[in-house]
């Protein structure tokens, strides 16, 4: 079976300030000195990004972007290029998170444009899948996260995921202190890896698929523990340094 290097990646969302960054970026580059095995990642928003390349650089700790763009260049008033943002030492970037898709209306297409524009820039993108509350209870859930899967599928083919990250996040658990249950983690993630399995076995083996939603230090290890889970996207907990590392730990398998 291929070894997927496990993968915790902070998404600061729109929080933090300059001073605030400050101590959490000190935090976790000296806590991650401790760190083997596992890569970690923070996404701040865009305006700190120099500030983390600054505080990151040769740290343990990588970042990238929680959004971008799906045009290279352009009047596109208030976009942010993939080539942006390699510039700015980026290596991941988020696209197709829900909030963007609930919120900003952006659709399968668009996600799978973003994702495309990530990957030509040479950035890898942490792909975004999870269906809401009203979805999961009325049975929809493997129906709802295939379709955003074959979106970006279809669009770039399988060997796309060859670099290229997986988050499953369902939308009831976000932000709110409901986790998806290990179990219920697995299954989806077990979906999600067959059917990338449907167009190559290989890809599918080797990649990383992350579970987000209301992640914390005391639930990460048992949700860690499941055979296609291969760490996580977490919210609320990477703001607080003490928090992402003893969860960066779980995915070590220390704790
Ligand atoms: P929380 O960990 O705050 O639930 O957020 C999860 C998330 O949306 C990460 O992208």
């Amino acid at each position: 079976m291929a070894t997927r290097t496990r993968l915790v990646a902070g998404n600061w969302k729109m929080h933090g300030s300059r001073a605030a960054n400050d101590a959490l970026l000190g935090a976790l580059v000296s806590g991650a000195r401790e760190l083997a095995g596992i890569e970690c990642v923070v996404c701040p928003p865009f305006p700190y990004l120099p500030q983390a390349a600054d505080r990151l650089a040769g740290s343990r700790v990588g970042w990238g972007a929680q959004n971008l763009s799906e045009h290279g260049s352009g009047a596109y008033t208030g976009e942010v290029s993939a080539a942006m943002l390699v510039e700015f030492g980026c290596r991941y970037a988020i696209v197709g998170h829900s909030e963007r898709r609930a919120l900003y209306g952006e659709t399968d297409t668009q996600v799978a444009a973003k994702f495309a524009a990530a990957r030509k820039a040479g950035l890898v993108p942490i792909l975004c899948v999870g269906e809401s509350l009203a979805e999961r209870e009325s049975g929809r859930t493997e129906q709802v996260v295939a379709r955003q899967l074959d979106a970006v599928v279809d669009a770039s083919g399988a060997d796309s995921l060859a670099r290229a990250v997986l988050a499953y996040e369902p939308v009831w658990a976000i932000g709110t202190g409901r986790n998806a249950t290990p179990e219920q983690a697995q299954h989806v993630h077990a979906y999600l890896r067959a059917r990338v399995a449907r167009s190559d076995d290989g890809i599918a083996a080797g990649l990383r698929i992350l579970y987000g939603g209301s992640v914390k230090a005391a639930n990460a290890a048992a949700i860690f523990a499941m055979p296609d889970v291969d760490g996580g996207l977490i919210g609320g907990a990477s703001l607080v340094a003490e928090d992402f590392l003893a969860i960066c730990r779980a995915a070590e398998g220390k704790e």
